[in-house]
């Protein structure tokens, strides 16, 4: 079979599921908008949760989506065949409309019809829920597969482990699910050998996930108000094991990135295992940053939130870049060649184009200095070295890993040119007890609940509408959105303006939000096309690149935005607003922190 470029694989999907009576609409921001449960978009099905919970969606209950994702949880193993920290997400979604019965029938058609992949059903495996106690044994899926002509040893039961998505032991929606694999040339590795084993007989491609109930706060599993159907195809994944490639790098994906690098670079990818490491993890984070940087949201390097796993991504790109012998400003020249391969797909690229250049070049910059400073730290180190051990301590070497940037590895290469060791076991351990500390913090950061659509989220988002009013009001019309981030206790807004704020333009962009709760204005939401939105006046990120309906809320004669919602059902239900914090953002965006309810202020 010839090999399917990602620009096929995205272009066949969407069309049949289109075809199928699916509204195909666009990619969402990588950047969650009003949900403080994580950093970045990591599946399809994240946009869509308040959809999922029973919201209707402007573009109908079938949809087709790519969806841009970021999953930073594995950077350090990026560098191997198949770790990606950005990825497209090809998805069908049934809000309350089919079940089981049609999304398999279609999997199937789509994966085996030669009008589609055309891929050999005896290369296909399936996984089942195998049950557990309350949740019965997948029989219905397993029999689905059987009516399509699936052979029975083709059928996997396996546990909640393989076969059960939803946010892990939180809140949401969640359910069984079936998943789809490749089965490769790799002998089965033994006599229970299944695609629940790593052995690389089978490579999941697709997943089938099967939302039929609510996960509560107590752990009772409720079901949904609608039975809804999520599922996930991992783009670069499949092009992948469709060529039957060797690993992700060799997919058109990142043919031209990888090509830039070599010229730049002036070494082969392939030549050795260090080199290719070092091509995959400039590639891979330099693609991921393009993206983040791409996106409407603005986000830039920083030392919080998304900034900080931006700033990670782009320095450890710069140290690998550097190790491969690539000049300054290579960051920027690959990112070139990032944004012009995926300029259809994605055209938030080229808008912000001048925005990513300029960021990836300060940074690559910043960081050179960082790591000109660390060498002198390095230098002042040595005069305490107790002179027997010739060890630089693990206290040491973690110091100059956290506070300078300087890897590890820098460490000891220096540190070897002075004829010292370094106690890396003790660098281990400090590194150890920080990730721990750093999960602890993402743990509790997930702890709100992917879904927690509770009433105060809803009023904090009502709030954000009416700040984003006032500012307007206010500073004047070029303010702009640039971010915005909902927790339990208070509402974060990121808007475009050049300078701080004085006290009397906080205290009156405050006393016009509690004028317009005091006028307790009923809140309205109509659905219209972009452009009847654009010419009612409508504020809010114009994202739709398939002319879809959008749903638009109107606050009293305030405000008037485009969102998905939700929002409480009249202005006065937010009591009183109070802003608790005006700061800087990033360079030209300012962002204010908010609190709600009885306030005194
Ligand atoms: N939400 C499912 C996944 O990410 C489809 O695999």
């Amino acid at each position: 079979m010839q090999s399917t470029t990602s620009a096929q694989l995205r272009a066949k999907y969407l069309a049949f599921f289109q075809e199928r009576g699916h509204a195909i609409i666009p990619s969402a921001s990588v950047i969650p908008e009003n949900d403080p449960t994580v950093l970045f978009t990591t599946a399809g099905m994240h946009p869509l949760v308040p959809y999922l919970m029973g919201a209707a969606h402007p573009a109908g209950n079938r949809l087709v989506d790519v969806q841009k994702c970021i999953r930073t949880g594995d950077i350090d193993e990026v560098g191997d065949a198949s770790h990606l920290t950005f990825f497209e997400m090809l998805g069908n979604w049934s809000l309350g409309d089919y079940f089981k019965a049609d999304a398999i029938a279609w999997s199937w058609e789509f994966l085996t019809s030669p009008q589609w992949l055309g891929l050999d059903p005896d290369r296909l495996a399936f996984s089942v829920f195998a049950g557990e106690e309350g949740v019965p044994r997948d029989e219905e899926a397993a029999a689905l597969w059987r009516k399509a002509g699936v052979a029975d040893d083709r059928i996997f039961y396996l546990p909640r482990e393989n076969n059960w998505w939803g946010p892990a032991g939180q809140t949401g929606p969640c359910g069984p699910d079936t998943e789809m694999f490749i089965i490769t040339d790799k002998p089965p590795c033994g006599p229970d050998c299944s695609p629940a084993c790593s052995c690389g007989r089978y490579l999941e491609i697709w997943n089938d996930v099967f939302m039929q109930y609510n996960k509560t706060a107590e752990g009772a599993l409720e079901p949904l108000a609608h039975m809804n159907v999520d599922t996930g195809m991992g783009l670069e994944r499949t092009i992948c094991v469709l060529g039957g490639y060797p690993s992700v790098y060799e997919t058109d994906a990142f043919a031209d990135i990888l090509a830039k690098v070599a010229e730049l670079s002036g070494k082969r990818y392939g030549q050795d295992e260090a080199i290719t490491r070092a091509f995959r993890v400039v590639a891979d984070h330099l693609r991921t940053s393009t993206f983040i940087l791409g996106d409407p949201r603005g986000v830039s390097p920083s030392n919080v939130d998304q900034g900080y796993v931006l700033r990670r991504l782009i320095r450890r790109a710069v140290r690998f870049g550097m190790g491969l012998g690539m000049e300054a400003g290579f960051t920027a020249q690959i990112a070139r060649v990032i944004i012009r391969q995926y300029a259809d797909a994605y055209p938030e690229l080229v808008a912000n184009s001048a925005f990513v250049l300029e960021q990836l070049t300060l940074e690559e910059e910043r960081f050179a200095r960082t790591l000109r400073q660390g060498e002198r730290e390095f230098e002042k180190m040595l005069a305490h070295i107790d002179p027997d051990a010739k060890v630089i301590r693990g206290s040491s070497a973690f110091k100059l890993y956290d506070t300078y940037g300087f890897p590890i590895e820098m460490t000891i290469e220096l540190a070897r040119e002075h004829g010292l060791g370094v106690d890396v076991d003790g660098f281990h351990e400090r590194f150890k007890q920080h990730q721990l500390t750093s999960q602890a913090g993402a743990e509790q950061r997930f702890k709100g609940g992917l879904a927690d659509h509770s009433e105060q989220t809803a009023r904090l988002h009502t709030a954000t509408h009416l700040l984003h009013a006032a500012l307007r009001q206010v500073l004047g019309h070029d303010v702009a959105q640039k971010g915005s981030n909902i927790t339990a206790e208070r509402l974060r807004f990121d808007f475009s303006f050049p300078r701080k704020m004085t006290p009397e333009e906080i205290a009156g962009v405050q006393n016009l939000v509690n004028g317009y709760i005091a006028a307790a204005a009923p809140i309205t939401v109509e659905e219209m096309t972009v452009d009847e939105a654009k010419a009612q006046g409508a504020i809010g990120l114009f994202e739709s690149k398939y002319g879809e309906r959008v749903r638009v809320y109107s606050m009293g004669a305030f405000s008037k935005e485009i969102c998905g919602g939700p929002h409480a059902h009249n202005t006065g239900e937010l009591g009183g607003f109070h802003i608790l914090k005006e700061e800087s953002s990033s360079a030209g965006v300012r962002r204010i922190k908010a609190v709600i309810g009885e306030v005194a202020s």
